[in-house]
């Protein structure tokens, strides 16, 4: 069974999702670690009522990024973990994890990519009056929200929408995509991991 490590920085209800999938044998796969690089992420708490370990790591604590990333590495290597999927971790991912993670690592982002990267891109949506927006999985690169994408699923904004009433509509939809991007993608018969 492939081993995923999930890193996330906020809420963590989609890192909950895909455990949730895991553990009830929707998705194929061993949630082996959370990385969380917030103390008081409530990420972390998810991680200890589902019985996930967690590696809980903040940069300021490390001279660099490199030295950030290789201390992560050494913790994913000594669990032999296959791939990294990005839930809601907010920073871009180094040459460390980029290199050693080649077309293994993961993101969703809560737009139609490329359109409105980077942070709250459901207030950007709002604030730029679009009609549509939606959620987008993606190899990750060395960029903010870029990478080649893998899937994606639109979503109206309706009249009198509001950030809340967005964002539940987007989160339920990534609660579902990603454990099922994530099967196909680890055990599907056409699409294998890059
Ligand atoms: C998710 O909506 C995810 O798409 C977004 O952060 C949220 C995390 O929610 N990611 C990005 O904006 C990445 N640029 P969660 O912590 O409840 O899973």
């Amino acid at each position: 069974m492939k081993k995923i490590a999930v890193f996330a920085s906020g809420s963590g209800s989609n890192f909950q999702a895909i455990a949730v999938a895991a553990q009830s044998g929707s998705l194929n796969a061993e949630i082996s670690l959370l990385v969380c690089d917030k103390p008081d992420a409530f990420a972390v708490d998810r991680a200890e009522m589902l019985g996930i370990p967690a590696l809980v790591i903040s940069p300021k604590n490390y001279a660099s990024k490199e030295a950030y990333e290789k201390e992560i590495l050494q913790r994913l290597t000594s669990l032999q973990v296959d791939m990294i999927v990005l839930a809601g971790y907010m920073r871009l991912i180094g040459p460390i994890l980029l290199n050693a993670y080649v077309g293994k690592i993961i993101n969703i982002h809560p737009s139609l990519l490329p359109a409105f990267p980077g942070k709250d891109a459901i207030g950007q949506a709002l604030a730029a009056g679009v009609k549509t927006t939606g959620v987008t999985i993606h190899y990750v690169d060395e960029g903010m929200d870029t990478g080649p994408a893998i899937a994606s699923a639109a979503v109206d904004i309706i009249a009198g929408e509001t950030h809340e009433s967005l964002q539940r509509k987007i989160q339920r939809i990534e609660h579902s995509l990603y454990p099922e991007v994530l099967e196909k993608l680890l055990n599907g018969k056409e699409e294998a991991v890059q």
